[in-house]
């Protein structure tokens, strides 16, 4: 789908044009399958896309490729011209601009439907140039000082978060449903210029549980790409629905972004600068600001509360690490409005949150590039041209080679502890790195940090016996598909 971040289903080899690209992905795979064989993997996966594709459709090829490279090694073949990697230089030769090469490497197109408008946004963006033209804008609502001046819009609904939680917690709460609530109102007012009043109406807004539907089908839809001449078939029968979302969703961000532009009262959100270049000659066109607004919107609101569902799941499954924080959090403030941007940062309460990335990347799809025609480099390997690359999260942030321990929940590893001495803590990029990692890394940290703090002063937290394993074997389609997360909260009352 072309609403969001470059799909990742993809496995053609080249960033080709739709009229093409049914040919080129047969041709490919032809032409690569044989200097790919010197890599291994399951063999069915490596002479054709179908379990590749089907699992991604269903949502299990992240954790079944994870598997793969405990069983067969740092890099495996999952398609016809697919590799996976799972070493720490890989990151930067994958996604970043080594110094070995003068470009970076193209993210795989494959998936990308032609917007109706026509125009990309950044992250689909296939032109570096014009990628980072549109980010340049965008940047200045992501800065320090941006970020200080949001911090009054984001208090806002970080108090409001714990006020309707008091008013709610005399039964079980599903946690993971009032981090969404809490995300999109943030989102939408920072995007958007208003909230969607979801936390004061306990509800979400209708449009974002149509986006969520419409994330979750991007991935069973990516496998059409896969099968000529079936892929013809199945795109006419899927893309009226298509159409008709993303129409949806279009229409419904140009109407807010309209909105936006014609407050006159400056505010310090993420449309302000692009806002105030509007009609000089450099400025982002109209359609270029709501295609990247709705970028933000989707981007900012459905990663931030998966990790804040995944780091309360983990805390409440290791009591030790829970009490730590919270003691700490209790001795250091007096009372939670004491917890702000600066004072909030405690080095457990961070090791707590990168430990949490870790076992939980809350965008733990493959986001692939695709490698040049003449090969490449890559963790000090060749790679044949038009080989689709991607470095598994799931893989290099569980791997016993990476980490002692490496599946158990240990916030001491990023505090400098004896026995993770050797760890490789730098293989976990949870943002991913190089010109198109996530542009929203800081403001997702300060959400987390302080919603996390507020929360963990404000309450004890224990799980609902039928969340217990809310983790284990979630889906993953693009994002993780998060289930209801019940856990009880008891008001803190200060001694
Ligand atoms: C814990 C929270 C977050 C995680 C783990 C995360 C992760 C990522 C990753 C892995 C990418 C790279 C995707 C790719 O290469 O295709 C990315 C890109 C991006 N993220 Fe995030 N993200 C988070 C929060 C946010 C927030 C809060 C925003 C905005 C409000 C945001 C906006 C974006 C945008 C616009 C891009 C595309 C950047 C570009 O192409 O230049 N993300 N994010």
């Amino acid at each position: 789908m072309r609403l969001m971040f470059s799909i990742v289903t993809s496995s053609c080899s080249s960033v080709c044009s739709c009229s093409s690209h049914i040919w080129s992905t047969h041709q490919s795979t032809v032409s690569t399958s044989i200097p790919l064989s010197k890599y291994p993997g399951p063999r069915l996966w490596a002479i054709t896309h179908f379990p590749d594709a089907y699992h991604r459709a269903t949502g299990r090829q992240a954790h079944l490729v994870a598997d793969m490279h405990h069983k067969y090694g740092p890099v495996v073949r999952t398609a016809p011209n697919e590799l996976s990697f799972c070493e720490e230089g890989a990151w930067l030769d994958i996604y970043g601009k080594p110094v070995s090469r003068s470009t970076q490497l193209p993210k795989d197109q494959q998936q990308i439907l032609p917007p109706p408008s026509g125009v990309w946004n950044m992250s689909q963006q296939p032109s570096d140039e014009e990628h980072q033209r549109m980010r340049r804008f965008f940047a200045h609502g992501f800065s320090e000082k941006a970020l200080r001046d949001q911090e009054p819009i984001m208090n806002k609904y970080f108090n409001l978060f714990i006020r309707r939680l008091h008013e709610n917690c005399a039964k079980a709460v599903d946690i993971n449903k009032w981090y969404d609530l809490l995300s999109f109102d943030v989102m939408s007012d920072l995007a958007f210029g208003e909230s969607f009043g979801g936390l004061e109406n306990s509800k979400l807004h209708p449009w974002t549980k149509s986006m969520q539907a419409m994330l979750r089908a991007i991935p069973v839809l990516g496998i059409t790409q896969k099968y000529y001449p079936l892929d013809r078939i199945l795109l006419l029968i899927a893309k009226p629905f298509l159409r008709e979302s993303e129409l949806k969703f279009y229409n419904f961000v140009e109407r807010q972004v309209m909105k936006r532009l014609k407050l006159q009262t400056p505010r310090p959100d993420f449309l302000v600068y692009a806002q105030e270049s509007l009609n000089t000659p450099e400025s982002l066109t109209f359609q270029e600001i709501c295609e990247n607004a709705g970028l933000l919107m989707v981007g900012g609101a459905e990663s931030t509360p998966s990790a804040l569902a995944g780091v309360t799941y983990l805390l409440l499954c290791n009591p030790t690490c829970l009490a730590i924080l919270t003691s700490c959090l209790r001795t250091t403030f007096q009372s939670v409005d004491e917890i702000n941007s600066v004072t909030v940062n405690i080095d457990y309460l961070l090791a707590v949150l990168n430990e949490a990335l870790r076992l939980y990347p809350p965008v733990p799809s493959i986001f692939s590039r695709v490698t040049p025609p003449e090969g490449c480099f890559i963790a000090g390997r060749y790679v044949p041209g038009n080989t689709s690359v991607s470095v598994s999260q799931r893989g290099i942030n569980r791997s016993a080679s990476n980490f002692v321990r490496p599946n158990e929940f240990a916030p001491q590893r990023w505090t400098g502890d004896a026995e993770f001495r050797d760890d490789q803590l730098k293989v976990v990029q949870p943002f991913s790195v190089g010109p198109r990692n996530c542009i929203g890394r800081n403001l997702a940290f300060f959400e987390m940090k302080l919603v996390l703090a507020k929360l963990l002063y404000s309450f004890d937290l224990e799980l609902c016996e039928e969340s217990r394993g809310w983790m284990d074997g979630q889906k993953i389609l693009f994002f993780n598909v998060r289930p209801p997360l019940m856990i009880k909260l008891k008001p803190y009352v200060k001694a």
